[in-house]
C-alpha cells in the first residue's frame, strides 16, 4: 500500500506558515485593488476570509499529500500556479470582465500531470477561493447589484463544472490535438451555458448581454488553453513534470543518454526496448499511464552503462569478467546498477518517476546466481543479506509493471520457451517468485491487476519471439 509520509515537526511549520502567507497575499490582493473604489474592509472580515482560504488551503494541502504529491516542489508547484490563477481572477473582477476568468487552465496543467483527485481537490479549492473573494468585492458596495453577483457564482458553477469534465474527460497521455479539441468542445459548451445563464439569472436581461457573458466565458477558455500550451513546456522543465509531451520527447531515440546506452550496452539497450513494449501495453490493460510506463522502462537499466561487460546480455565475445572475481563483488557489481542508474537521471533531471523506476525495479529481491555460487564456496553457512539488491520495494503499480516485464523479458531470452503454453507457465512461475519474495507489498496492484499484466506480458512476448514460440493446439480447448 501507499504510504503517507510522516511530517515532522519542522516541515509541519513550514507549511502552517506558508499557507498563512499565500491567503494573506490573497487576502491583501483583494484589498488592493478594492480600496481604489473606495471600499474598505474592516479588520474582523479581512480576519475570517484570510482564515477561510487558509482552511480551504490547508485540506488541499492534505488530500495533495495523500495522493503522493506532498513534496516540496510539488507544493511550490500547485500553490505557485493556484496564487498566479486566483490574483489574475482578482483583476478579471476589478475591471468587470468576472466572466472571462482563465479558469480551465489549473484543472487542465493539474488533470495532465497529477493524480485526478488531487487535481479535482485543487480545481475546488480555486474556485471556492475565488468565491470568496468575489464575495469580498460585493462586499458594503452599492455598485454590486445581487443580479449581478448571483449571475457571477452562477459562472464560477459553470467553470467548476467545466473544470472538472477536464480533468475526468482528458487521459494524461491524450495527444495535443486531442487536448485541444476536448477543451475545445468543453469550453464551447461552458459559453451556452454562460448564455443560458445571462438569460436566467441576469435581471433585466438583453440579447447583447447574454451575448457578452457567454463570449466571455468561451474568451477565458481559450486564454486557458493557449496559456496551457504555452507555459507547460516551461513547467516540465522547472518544475519536472512528466506531461504527455515530455514523456514521448524521453522515448525519442535523439535523446543523448539513450544513444549512449545503444553504444556502450547494446544487449541491454535491447532488453529495455522491449521491455519498454511490455510495459507500456501491461499499464495500458490496468488503467496506468502507458507512456510513462514506456520511458520508465526505457531507462530502468539506465546505470549499466557504469560497467556494461558485466552483464550478460552485453557479453558477446565470450569474455565474463565474473569468472576472475569471487561472488561478494560480482554482486556489488550488478546490484550497483539500480542507484548508479537513479543518480545519473537524476542528474540529468529526469521526472521523479522514471528515476524511482530505476532504483526499484530490482526492489531487494536476492542475485541468486551468485548467492548460490558463493554458498556453495562458504558450504552453505552464508547469509542471503549481503547478496541482494537494495531496494527499495516497487512503491507504484507501473514501478512493479517494470520488475514483472524485467525478469520475464530476461528469462525467455534465456529459458528459450517454444509454446505459448511455456511461456504463460514461465510468466506464472516469475511472478508467483516476486510475489513469494513480498516485492508487491508495498504498492497498490490488486491480485486482477497481476492477472492482466501477465496476460499482456504473454501477448507481447509472443509477438516478439513469435517466429520461435507457437501456440500449441493440442492444449488449446
Ligand atoms: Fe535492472
Ligand atoms: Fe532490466
Amino acid at each position: 500500500m501507499n504510504q503517507v509520509r510522516k511530517m515532522t515537526i519542522w516541515q509541519g511549520l513550514i507549511a502552517f506558515f506558508a499557507l498563512a502567507a499565500l491567503s494573506a497575499i490573497i487576502v491583501t490582493g483583494v484589498v488592493a485593488f478594492r480600496s481604489v473604489d473606495g471600499v474598505y474592509f474592516d479588520l474582523p472580515t479581512l480576519f475570517s476570509a484570510a482564515t477561510l482560504i487558509f482552511v480551504l488551503l490547508a485540506v488541499n494541502f492534505i488530500v495533495l499529500r495523500a495522493y503522493g504529491k506532498g513534496d516540496a516542489v510539488s507544493l511550490i508547484f500547485v500553490f505557485s500556479v493556484l496564487l498566479v490563477v486566483v490574483v489574475v481572477a482578482i483583476v478579471c473582477l476589478h475591471f468587470g470582465y468576472a466572466y472571462a476568468m482563465p479558469l480551465v487552465f489549473l484543472p487542465l496543467l493539474l488533470g495532465m500531470c497529477f493524480h485526478k483527485k488531487s487535481a479535482v481537490a485543487t480545481h475546488f479549492t480555486m474556485i471556492q477561493i475565488i468565491a470568496v473573494c468575489m464575495l469580498l468585492f460585493s462586499y458594503r458596495s452599492e455598485s454590486v447589484l445581487l443580479s449581478e453577483l448571483s449571475l457571477h457564482i452562477m459562472i464560477l458553477v459553470v467553470n467548476a463544472a467545466s473544470g472538472v469534465l477536464t480533468i475526468v474527460v482528458i487521459k494524461p497521455y491524450a495527444s495535443r490535438l486531442r487536448v485541444l479539441f476536448t477543451t475545445a468542445i468543453i469550453v464551447l459548451i461552458s459559453g451556452v451555458i454562460g448564455f443560458i445563464s445571462a438569460a436566467a439569472l441576469g435581471g433585466d436581461p438583453d440579447v447583447l448581454q447574454m451575448v457578452t457573458v457567454g463570449v466571455s466565458v468561451m474568451i477565458g477558455g481559450a486564454i486557458s488553453i493557449f496559456a496551457y500550451f504555452c507555459l507547460s513546456p516551461l513547467f516540465e522543465r522547472v518544475f519536472n513534470l512528466n506531461t504527455g509531451l515530455r514523456l514521448v520527447e524521453l522515448c525519442s531515440f535523439d535523446q543523448p543518454l539513450l544513444k549512449e546506452l545503444e553504444e556502450k550496452a547494446p544487449g541491454t539497450f535491447n532488453h529495455c526496448l522491449t521491455v519498454s513494449n511490455i510495459a507500456e501495453r501491461a499499464a495500458y490493460a490496468i488503467g496506468e499511464d502507458p507512456r510513462l510506463a514506456k520511458a520508465a522502462a526505457l531507462y530502468h537499466d539506465i546505470g549499466k552503462i557504469e560497467n556494461p561487460e558485466f552483464f550478460t546480455e552485453n557479453q558477446t565475445d565470450g569474455y565474463n569478467p565474473h569468472d576472475e572475481l569471487i561472488p561478494e563483488v560480482s554482486v556489488k557489481m550488478i546490484t550497483r546498477h539500480t542507484e548508479a542508474g537513479a543518480k545519473i537521471l537524476t542528474a540529468k533531471g529526469f521526472p521523479k518517476e522514471i528515476i524511482s523506476a530505476a532504483l526499484e525495479h530490482h526492489g531487494d529481491s536476492p542475485v541468486g546466481y551468485f548467492y548460490n555460487k558463493a554458498q556453495k564456496i562458504t558450504e552453505g553457512t552464508l547469509e542471503e543479506k549481503g547478496y541482494t539488491y537494495t531496494g527499495p520495494k516497487p512503491q507504484t503499480k507501473i514501478n512493479a509493471i517494470i520488475m514483472i516485464a524485467d525478469i520475464c523479458e530476461a528469462a525467455t531470452r534465456s529459458v528459450r520457451p517454444s509454446t505459448h503454453e511455456e511461456l504463460s507457465s514461465l510468466v506464472d512461475n516469475l511472478v508467483r517468485s516476486k510475489m513469494n519474495e513480498k516485492q508487491f507489498d508495498e504498492c497498490p496492484l490488486t491480485m486482477a491487476e497481476i492477472t492482466a499484466v501477465k496476460e499482456a506480458v504473454v501477448n507481447t512476448l509472443m509477438g516478439v519471439h513469435h517466429e520461435r514460440i507457437s501456440y500449441n493446439l493440442n492444449n488449446k480447448k
